[in-house]
């Protein structure tokens, strides 16, 4: 290569991987797989170490990962937090393997683990409490995420047992497992909040939200893979994580020790198929020399320990046809492109849709009809176009035109500064968002009108029966027996479900109305702050944002939908029809200081209410729920299939017995 060939292709690397970096890093969209990003990235350290007179402060490679956030106080690490070196090739496990062996000698282990796809975290115990927890940050300095962290179920406040070192520091990864991650993403497009890309950037953000009671509602998870001390208990890096383990802290059961590079190629090629049965995303294996001597003999590099090094796994890909694009219209209107493939087999499942999330993702892919593109399935369930196969178009192809009218009503297609998605503004009058708000309304979380379905929906809509949710509380029996595969028997579990469901309290009808961005917490949220529904309607901006986690975009959201005189007029129509828009007066008298300063112990099943809410109650009448039993307890709640051996305690310290009755009695 000529000097200015070098200089070009440099240059280009360079462009390429700032555009990458963008769309991953701040648009949380990116349109290239880790695989590739990381060939551009080697590509270029490699060019600028082989030509330093092309350095230059300002490139992607000498960006140090930063996730550093104003808003948290910084901690600053006691032992650096570095990286790892990553390859994808086994023949540069070899060549670590030899650089080893030349420093130490032959006489050694090495641990392989798993290499978790989350963000990484380091947790300090003092006297076996968590003291702090901070994010990896630039490495020196990070986040101070403690409060967060703490929400975390599968992270000990308290380490077990008695013989851990006075200071500990335990580094893991937190992630999302996958089946709770696409509940999120699922949950969060019913509300209109855009689904997050994947795991790991779903668990980064969470762990980034300044409110840690909203974190506590985020499925996080954490595996603890690397112990830190002075005092460490033993000499290895294996031992100590069996220590770890019996502390409490969270451990992988997959890590095992490797005597030779056959070993570690076994273990490789063992998770590289077996990852598609955890319920998490790996990206590799991690390699780690055990002895914790040798380890310092053979020490760090600026940016990452000899000692280590990560395999990482090339995601399973093919090269299929893109025959067509369809754009889906969802309940909020938002519209969403998705991929018709040529099926094909891809880690264990057929492949033949894949979303392409919105205009911007098209635009970056510059993806056309009848394109040859490449599908990567990860350890992520959702199948993800991360390029096209260039070489493969044909001549005649035309760059794709992004739909501006909505495919199902025609209206013209609005698309907000800021936002990524385009949206049908005609709320009332497309086909599918009128379906999807009436199919949210009865789904269970909801109303629970369970004997309608999305199908009874659409035979209802068709024959001009509903319109609207209201509309189902006027439909009659003898309009529905005519219906094609319908029966006097259904007609009627119909007429009666949808007449049970004018029981259903009032968080729920709340919920069911649809309001973006009022899932159902935030919907129990307002119900419990504002006992009724006229209460939320006349609240005004500022009462709204001063509950606790109403923000000001759920509070805009709130106000315009009750600023449309459409929806004004439907809950007029549903309170004439006898639904719950206030909560029960039993409810409604329950905060109260009626326990204050009692202790109380629940224990057992109960008829009428979960465990949670009783503790709630307790809380909200100002008495304390507490674990375990003492002198100090005031009260054994008791409910049904008690443990013996408490039952036992409390008689002995003769502490009273309440049933549930009692203790609603109590607080009346
Ligand atoms: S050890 C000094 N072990 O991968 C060695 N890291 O680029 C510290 N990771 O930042 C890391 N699983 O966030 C280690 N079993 C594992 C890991 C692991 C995931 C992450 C970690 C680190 C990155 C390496």
């Amino acid at each position: 290569m000529t000097k200015q060939n070098i200089q070009n292709r440099i240059n280009y690397l360079r462009k390429e991987l700032n555009k990458h970096n963008y769309n991953y890093y701040v648009k949380s969209q990116p349109t290239i797989s880790d695989y590739d990003y990381d060939m551009l990235i080697n590509e270029l350290i490699k060019l600028e170490n082989e030509n330093p007179d092309f350095f230059d402060v300002n490139s992607p490679s000498q960006r140090v990962g930063n996730d550093i956030n104003v808003e948290f106080k910084q901690i600053r690490h006691k032992y650096q937090m570095l990286s790892l070196g990553n390859t994808y090739s086994k023949q540069e496990i070899i060549d670590f393997d030899n650089r080893v062996r030349k420093t130490i000698g032959d006489n050694f282990e090495y641990v392989c683990e798993l290499k978790f796809d989350g963000t990484s975290i380091s947790l300090t115990y003092i006297n076996g409490k968590l003291h702090h927890a901070v994010t990896r940050g630039d490495g020196v300095m990070g986040d101070d995420v403690t409060s967060n962290v703490k929400t975390i179920k599968s992270i000990p406040l308290q380490l077990h047992g008695n013989d851990y070192p006075d200071e500990l520091e335990v580094r893991g990864e937190i992630i999302i497992p996958l089946k709770a991650f696409n509940r999120l993403n699922e949950e969060r497009i019913e509300i209109g909040e855009a689904p997050f890309a994947n795991p790991r950037n779903a668990a980064s953000g969470s762990l980034k939200i300044q409110k840690s009671s909203i974190v506590a509602r985020r499925p996080l998870d954490c595996y603890l893979y690397y112990v830190l001390g002075d005092d460490l208990k033993f000499d290895n890096h294996y031992d100590n994580l069996q220590s770890a383990k019996k502390w409490g802290l969270k451990i992988s059961e997959n890590f095992k020790l490797c005597n030779n590079i056959e070993e570690i190629t076994e273990f490789i090629e063992y998770w590289d198929k077996e990852r598609q049965n955890l319920d998490y995303d790996i990206d590799g294996i991690v390699i780690k020399v055990n002895s914790i001597e040798q380890q310092e003999k053979l020490g760090f590099t600026a940016k990452s320990p000899r000692w280590a090094i990560a395999y990482k796994f090339k995601a399973e890909r093919v090269s299929i046809k893109l025959y067509s694009i369809d754009y889906q219209v969802g309940r909020t209107g938002v519209i969403t492109p998705v991929a018709n493939l040529e099926p094909v087999q891809l880690g264990g499942t057929i492949v033949k849709r894949a979303s392409l999330h919105n205009a911007d993702i098209i635009k970056n892919l510059n993806i056309r009809i009848n394109d040859t593109v490449f599908v990567e399935k990860g350890g992520e369930i959702i199948p993800k176009i991360v390029g096209i196969d260039r070489s493969k178009r044909k001549k005649d192809s035309k760059p794709l035109i992004y739909i501006d009218k909505c495919p199902e009503c025609g209206t013209n297609l609005i698309r907000s500064e800021g936002e990524a998605h385009h949206f049908c503004p005609n709320e009332f009058g497309c086909p599918p968002q009128i379906k999807g708000k009436i199919e949210h309304f009865i789904s269970r979380k909801a109303m629970n009108i369970d004997s309608l379905g999305q199908e009874t929906i659409d035979l209802l809509f068709k024959n001009k029966l509903i319109n609207n949710v209201a509309d189902l509380y006027d439909l009659k029996i003898e309009q529905l027996i005519p219906l094609e595969r319908m029966g006097q028997k259904s007609a009627s579990n119909i007429i009666k479900s949808i007449e049970e469901s004018k029981k259903v309290p009032f968080q729920k009808v709340l919920y069911a109305l649809g309001i973006r961005f009022v899932g159902e917490t935030v919907a129990k949220t307002l119900s419990k702050n504002f006992n009724s529904i006229d209460n939320i309607e006349n609240a005004g901006f500022e009462r709204l944002i001063n509950v606790e986690e109403i923000g000001e975009k759920i509070a805009e959201s709130i106000i315009k939908f009750f600023n449309n005189e459409i929806n004004y007029k439907l809950i007029e129509r549903l309170k004439n029809k006898g639904l719950q828009f206030k909560i029960f007066e039993e409810e409604q008298n329950k905060a109260s200081d009626k326990l204050k300063g009692l202790s109380i112990i629940i224990s057992g099943t109960f008829k009428n209410h979960s465990r949670d809410e009783l503790k709630l109650l307790i809380e909200e009448n100002g008495g304390k729920n507490v674990s375990s039993i003492s002198k100090n307890t005031d009260f054994l709640l008791a409910g049904d299939k008690i443990g013996p051996s408490k039952l036992t305690k409390v008689k002995k310290l003769g502490i009273p017995i309440i049933t549930e009755d009692d203790f609603i009695d109590m607080i009346k």
